[in-house]
């Protein structure tokens, strides 16, 4: 008998990747949709056709569509991905920050509480909870000090800690993976690693064309000191399964235990294209900004990698080519430069 699993967040980039594996593992996928006046299910339109698969309306907010939705399947498993997920929106949107990320997360685990115990719940924990705490080392780790630098992270701080108060006060097998930053091909375009692959493929499409370069698109960006462990999102949502396959439910820091400013991201990006003075393309506007900062993020990641014998697999250099090959071909018409 196939399994059954409810995805909150089939939509976005973690809920299209997930999905896919839960699929190849023969799983009965159940998808949360919001009803949207436009189409947003273009991360999964190749997966639509699956007779395993199976889209409900429904919105994390709203409680009796959740409680109709796991009443109905029945599912071994829950995967709560749905998020107001961008940090610096969060700073002017923060009380539906919380209501989406916070309590949104609240609503499931009192559904599974009290109408389906035997529910594993999976909860998309981030690194951005812990703010700027960082380990003698370097990195933060599972029992590093939360301090959330935005309403985004205090909301995701809520909902961690709501899953573990479940865990341990009704014995629920709620776990959270506290995952850093994972980029992809199929990366919301307002997240800063793929606001610049687009930009990017736009640069490249100007010089191949023989435009002139004083002509050539600029880059507006924010903080470019900040550091990331940046990995890649097919690699993150294999750690996601595995933490709700164990028999104990428990909390994992999933990252790849390097760290990389924005200026890195850029200049191997321009790299990708050939252009090495990637500062004359790029300029900063306070408006990307945020009104307080997480200056540096690297994981230790050595509790999966014991525990779920899970470790990264795309290096940040593949990350990057990844991005950039794929948004030049998106844009069509031209092929990559041959240093690509
Ligand atoms: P994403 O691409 O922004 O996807 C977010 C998903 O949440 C989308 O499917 C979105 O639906 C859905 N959603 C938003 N508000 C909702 C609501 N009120 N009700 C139901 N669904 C709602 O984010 P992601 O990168 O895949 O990240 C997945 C999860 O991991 C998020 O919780 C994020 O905060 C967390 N996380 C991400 C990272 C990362 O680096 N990517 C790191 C740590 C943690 P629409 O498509 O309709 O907008
Ligand atoms: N978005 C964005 N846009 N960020 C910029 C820009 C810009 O123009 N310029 C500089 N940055 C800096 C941000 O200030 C931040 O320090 C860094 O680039 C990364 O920003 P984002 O890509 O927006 O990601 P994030 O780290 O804030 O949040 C992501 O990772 C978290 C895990 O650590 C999101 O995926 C969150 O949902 C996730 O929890």
């Amino acid at each position: 008998m196939s399994k059954t699993a409810i995805v909150f967040g089939i939509t976005g980039q973690d809920g299209s990747y997930l999905t896919e594996l839960l699929l190849e593992k023969d799983y009965h996928v159940v998808g949360i949709t919001r009803r949207v006046s436009t189409g947003n299910t273009g991360r999964i339109s190749h997966l639509m056709d699956s007779p395993q698969l199976t889209l409900v309306e429904g919105d994390l907010t709203d409680y009796s569509s959740i409680l109709r939705t796991i009443e109905e399947y029945r599912p071994e498993e829950v995967y709560n991905l749905a998020a107001m997920s961008h940090v610096g929106t969060s700073f002017d949107q923060p009380l539906l920050s919380f209501d989406v990320t916070g309590k949104g997360c609240l609503n499931i685990l009192e559904v599974i509480r009290d109408h389906s115990p035997f529910t594993r719940f999976y909860q998309a924990s981030s690194s951005e909870m812990f703010g700027d705490s960082i380990r003698g080392d370097g990195y933060q780790g599972e029992d590093t000090l939360f301090n959330p630098q935005s309403p985004y992270a205090i909301a995701k701080v809520a909902a961690h800690q709501a899953s573990k108060l479940y865990r341990q006060s009704y014995g629920i097998h709620a776990s959270c993976g506290i995952l850093f930053n994972h980029e992809s091909e199929r990366r919301g375009g307002r997240f800063v690693t793929k606001k610049i692959t687009k930009y990017i493929a736009r640069l490249n499409k100007h010089l191949v064309l023989g435009r002139p370069i004083e002509e050539a698109p600029i880059l507006t960006l924010g903080n470019l000191d900040a550091k990331r462990d940046w990995g890649h999102a097919e690699d993150y949502v294999k750690a996601m399964w595995l933490i709700v396959q164990q028999d104990e439910p428990d909390d994992y820091v999933v990252a790849t235990g390097e760290a990389h400013s924005v200026r890195d991201f850029l200049e191997t990006a321009f790299s990708k294209i050939g252009v090495e003075n990637y500062m004359d393309f790029v300029t900063q506007d306070p408006k990307y900004m945020r009104p307080s900062e997480v200056p540096y993020l690297r994981g230790d990641y050595s509790k999966a990698l014991a525990r779920l014998s899970w470790k990264p697999e795309v290096s940040f250099d593949k990350l990057v080519d990844r991005m950039v090959k794929y948004d030049i071909m998106e844009l069509g018409e031209l092929k990559c430069q041959d240093s690509i």
